[in-house]
This record gives C-alpha cells, structure tokens and sequence, in this order.
C-alpha cells in the first residue's frame, strides 16, 4: 500500500474521488493527509468527513515561495508519502519542491496540455474558438504545466458553451482519470525516465497514453 498525501486548495472533488478509489480498492494506496495553502475551503471538510488528516499552511505567512515550500515540504514529508497529488493545488513550486519528488508528484490541469498552461484554461479555449478541450494529468517537473503527459481526457466543445460549461465537463472526466492514473503509479506501472513517462515499458507520447 502506497502513502499519499494530496495537496489542495479548494473544493477538493479530485480528492475525494482519490479517495473513494482507495477506499474501494481500486487504488492500492492509502490517503494519509489533505494538506491545503487555504483556510476554510470545502476539500478540508470532505477530507475530516472521511476521517483523512488534515492541514492547512497558509502562503500568507511566509515573505517567499521559497520559504513557504521549504515548510511545505517538511509538513508533507512529515506524513512519509510515497507519492504526493497535486489536486487543484493553485501554487507554482520551487525547483527544489519539484526535484525532491521527482517521479513521485503528479499534478492534473484543465487543458490539453501542451496548450493552456497556467489558469483560466476554460475561457482560453472558448476565445480560441476550439472545437475540443480537455483535460491532462502530468508528472509535475520544474517546468510549470510542462512535465511529461501521462494521460489525457477529450471533451467537445458546443456553439453555446460557456467557460462554466467546460469547467463542469471537464470535472467529470478529472474524476474518471486521476484515479487511474494515481493507481497506475500506486502500481509501479508508471515510472518518469530521463526520456519521459514510461507505462508499462512503453514510453508515452507527448499527449499520453492513448490506446490504439
Ligand atoms: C480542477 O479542475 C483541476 O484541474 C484544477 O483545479 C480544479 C480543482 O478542482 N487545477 C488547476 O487548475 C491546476 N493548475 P477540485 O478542487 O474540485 O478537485
């Protein structure tokens, strides 16, 4: 059973389905704390709901990123993770934050990456006019956004659609692949080699594993 400790900063709904993949044997892994940089938000709640550890480091209190993520990482080591889920945790990292769980940290962000990195990914696609959005869960490396793609989701995008629409379309699709990719890496099928993402021997291509 591998120890995870997931880090938020807001509702927590890819949480809770990591958790309720553990829960239910689908991950072979165990959710050993719910860290958040805020306050009061609703993934702290689902986390004590389900009797998981919690913690909360404010960024506030900190003069530098540097700083911060130097206590961070102390607190989440504290908790001896084997791997570590960034769930809707809005921080960019330090080089040295990502370097210490290099391999190890996976992160899950609202676009097709290599397009849209950093925020508002919704409303990005809907001013370019894409016809298709997504969905990709990554290795998280130095590179904000840029580690390697391990698995992607597509979601069509309609005339009508607003930037609320494809938020509400796309979590969905979060909530069936992050935990399958966590088991993956649970599972040790999934390593991050000086080439890329390798699952199951095979390297990925820069959109992920995509059958056929
Ligand atoms: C998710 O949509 C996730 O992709 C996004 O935050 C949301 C968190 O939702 N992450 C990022 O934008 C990271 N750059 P949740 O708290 O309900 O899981």
């Amino acid at each position: 059973m591998k120890r995870i400790v997931v880090l938020i900063s807001g509702s927590g709904t890819n949480m809770q389905a990591i958790v309720e993949a553990c829960q239910t044997d689908r991950i072979d892994g165990e959710v050993v704390a719910v860290i958040s940089n805020k306050a009061d938000v609703g993934g702290l709640e689902k986390a004590a709901n389900a009797n998981i550890p919690t913690a909360v480091l404010s960024h506030r209190e900190f003069d530098s990123r540097e700083a911060y993520d130097a206590e961070l990482l102390k607190l989440v080591d504290s908790f001896t993770p084997d791997i570590v889920v960034l769930a809707g945790f809005m921080r960019i990292l330090t080089p040295e934050f990502a370097q210490h769980y290099h391999g190890r940290m996976l992160n899950i962000h609202p676009s097709l990456l290599p397009k849209y990195r950093g925020i508002n990914t919704h409303q990005r696609a809907l001013d370019n006019g894409d016809t298709e959005h997504g969905v990709s869960v990554h290795f998280v490396t130095e590179e904000l956004d840029g580690g390697p793609v391990i698995l992607q989701a597509v979601i069509p995008v309609f005339p009508e659609d607003t930037a609320a629409d494809l938020q509400q379309r796309v979590h969905s699709q979060e909530h069936r692949i992050y935990p399958l990719v966590v088991q993956w890496l649970c599972s040790e099928r999934l390593k991050l080699t000086d080439k890329g993402a390798v699952l199951d021997g095979n390297l990925l291509g820069p959109q992920g594993y995509a059958p056929d």
